[in-house]
This record gives structure tokens, C-alpha cells and sequence, in this order.
């Protein structure tokens, strides 16, 4: 039942502040530790290496949990797109721990590689749907409650498989007595997080209007940012293109200039994250490159690293986790641009809500 919203990405968006707070006392005790079953945790503690697998949205997912496995646990962590990584015959490392992430649980190409690792590995699917496949296949299996999700285009799950990724990182790092994880306040940054994604919701008609202004006519976009910024401008991109069929490119910020740049023209619009202080001034410079050919810039920034001229500006909260905000704008830019052209949301064409074939 999509209530009062007129699609079920809208209300899918709308969900996402509570979803945050949900996770947050199911995988959570009061003071903030994770209450992620010990067997998962010990399974996980004997790899040396995690292997996170999953496709389009969810692989996206997967690239922010190898920042936060990284950082967190120290742990070598490798994400790929299961229908690649199906057919690689990958050399792995000597005891690896697969992730498999996953809204529908059914997804084939994931199921492949589940298939091919598991009489050898342990395993652990994190999922929006109990009894999905791919959970019953893998030896562990978490769940994203995030409630259903309908529309084609994911938005909830990306977001709470950031989040579950981070508790999970959050307790493996605990465990193996990493400080930073001990560190790391997941339950405040998952309080923050549910605030600063409410306050991109509650300034969604500004977005449509910018949607009006700068995408409703354009035949391409580019997202650009570095690192987490980076992985977040893949999913900004893949929700543009398969909505609004504006060819839309996530790109690391810094490869522009080596080549993609030739396609900016008056007018282009480049969509640029700040979130992570190292890389903040570079990926400004990066986007002015393209202003002095013509784009038209707009920022997600971080707070502390915000200047005057900004368009969006979330919350100062762990740079690990700003991807769980400085997502919704762009959903939110996805949506509108889509509803402004007047295609249907939640039922773009040629797509499938389950990929159930290789
Ligand atoms: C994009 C989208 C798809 C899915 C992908 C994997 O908005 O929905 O890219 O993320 O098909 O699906 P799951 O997560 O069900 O394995």
C-alpha cells in the first residue's frame, strides 16, 4: 500500500529515517553495542580476508562495507559484481569469509557464485526478504527488515545494508580488539544519519526544482567524487539511468580529466560529493575543471568542508558513514526528474524488481 505517496520510491525514501532508527535497536543493545549472533562473528573472526558479492544497488552496498571492514576490523576486504566474479576463477586467500548482499535473495548471478564457494566457505547473506534463497543457501544469514521493497529502482536497502554492514564491522572489530571500532559510536552515527537524511526529505521540493532546471533536459549527467564519495556516485548514477533514461556516469573524480571530460558541454550537469576531508579540495578542483567547460556544478558536501555556494550540505558524522546520507539527494533527483518527464517510477522499462537469470 503506497498510503499517501503517489509511488512507491517516494515512500521508499520517506522510509529510510526509520529504518536507521529500527536497525539501530534491533542489532544494537542500549549502549550501543551489536548484538549480531556470536556464531557469525567467531565465523567471521577465523577469515583473513571477506569477500563481499552482490549486484547493481547492492554491489554498490558492498563497495562502502569495504571501507568500513577495512577501517574498522583491518581486515582486506574485496567486493565484486557477482556475474564477474562467477566465471574469475579468483585465486582466494587462505581462509575467506563471503558476504552476499541482496535485497530479493534471488538474484541468479549471486546465487552462482554462492553455489560455486559453498561446500568450501562459510558464508553470510544479508537480505530484505526471510526465506529468500540466497539465505537459505548460505550458513549464516542477516536481516534488513527494512520492510518491502517495491518500487524497481533500490533505495531503503542500499541504505540498510550500509547501515547493517556497520554494525557488523562494529562488532567484528570489536572482537578482534581493533581500537577504531571500539571507537566508532555506530548507534550515534545511525542517529545522525536518520536526522540528516530526514532533512534532505524535508527539502525535496528545492530538488525538484533543480531537477526542473538542470536535468529534466539533459541527455547526460556525471557523479563524481573520490573513495566513498566515489562508490556513492555509482549508485547516484545507476538510479538517474535506469528512471529517467538520461545516461547518467558515476565517476572517481580524479579520471576525469584522462579522458571523460571531452563529454562536458554547456550546460552538462556534474553532481559532485564532498564528504571526506582528504579528498575535499581535490574534488572541488575536479569540478570546476568541468565548470570552465561548460557543466553546471552541484555539491553534497559535508558540513565542516562546506563553502559558500553549496547546494547540499548533511551533517559532520564519521566519514564512513556519509554515504548513508549524502545518497538521498540524488534519489530524491532521480525521482523528480522522472515524475518531471513523466515516465512511471517504479516501473522503469526493460527492468525487473528480481533478477532471477544469469
Ligand atoms: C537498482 C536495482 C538493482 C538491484 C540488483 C540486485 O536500483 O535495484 O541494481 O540492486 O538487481 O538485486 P538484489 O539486491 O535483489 O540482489
Amino acid at each position: 500500500d503506497k498510503g499517501p505517496y503517489p509511488y512507491y520510491m517516494l515512500k521508499e525514501i520517506n522510509e529510510q529515517p526509520n529504518i536507521m532508527r529500527k536497525l539501530s535497536q534491533e542489532y544494537l543493545d542500549v549502549d550501543g553495542k551489536p548484538t549480531v549472533d556470536p556464531k557469525i562473528i567467531s565465523a567471521m573472526k577465523k577469515a583473513d580476508r571477506l569477500y563481499i558479492v552482490g549486484a547493481g544497488t547492492s554491489y554498490h552496498a558492498g563497495l562502502i562495507g569495504k571501507a568500513l571492514f577495512e577501517k574498522l576490523v583491518h581486515i582486506p576486504t574485496e567486493v565484486h559484481i557477482s556475474s564477474e566474479f562467477a566465471y574469475s576463477d579468483a585465486l582466494l586467500s587462505q581462509r575467506p569469509f563471503f558476504i552476499f548482499l541482496s535485497q530479493s535473495g534471488e538474484t541468479a548471478d549471486s546465487r552462482v557464485v554462492l553455489n560455486n564457494i559453498n561446500k568450501d566457505y562459510d558464508s553470510l547473506t544479508i537480505t530484505n526478504v526471510e526465506n529468500s534463497t540466497l539465505s537459505r543457501e548460505a550458513t549464516y544469514t542477516m536481516l534488513l527488515n527494512a520492510g518491502p521493497e517495491i518500487s524497481v529502482a533500490s533505495t531503503k536497502a542500499y541504505t540498510a545494508q550500509i547501515a547493517l554492514e556497520a554494525i557488523l564491522a562494529k562488532a567484528l572489530g570489536e572482537a578482534v580488539g581493533q581500537t577504531t571500532a571500539q571507537n566508532f559510536d555506530v548507534k550515534r552515527e545511525l542517529s545522525l544519519a536518520a536526522n540528516g537524511m530526514q532533512a534532505v526529505i524535508d527539502d525535496k521540493d528545492r530538488i525538484d526544482q533543480i531537477s526542473k532546471k538542470y536535468f529534466v533536459h539533459a541527455n547526460r549527467a556525471f557523479y563524481i567524487g573520490r573513495g566513498e564519495d566515489y562508490y556513492v556516485s555509482l549508485e547516484n548514477a545507476l538510479k538517474l539511468k535506469e528512471i529517467s533514461y538520461i545516461q547518467a556516469e558515476g565517476f572517481a573524480s580524479g579520471e576525469l580529466k584522462h579522458g571523460t571530460i571531452a563529454l562536458i558541454e554547456k550546460g552538462t550537469p556534474v553532481f559532485a560529493l564532498i564528504t571526506q576531508k582528504k579528498t575535499a579540495a581535490l574534488t572541488r578542483s575536479n569540478l570546476e575543471e568541468t565548470e570552465s567547460r561548460g557543466s553546471k556544478g552541484l555539491t553534497v558536501v559535508r558540513k565542516a568542508l562546506a563553502q559558500p555556494g553549496d547546494d547540499f550540505i548533511i551533517p559532520d558524522m564519521s566519514e564512513l558513514l556519509t554515504p548513508l546520507v549524502s545518497v538521498i539527494p540524488a534519489q530524491l533527483l532521480a525521482y523528480y526528474t522522472t515524475l518531471n518527464k513523466g515516465y512511471n517510477v517504479d516501473r522503469p522499462r526493460n527492468l525487473a524488481k528480481s533478477v532471477t537469470v544469469e
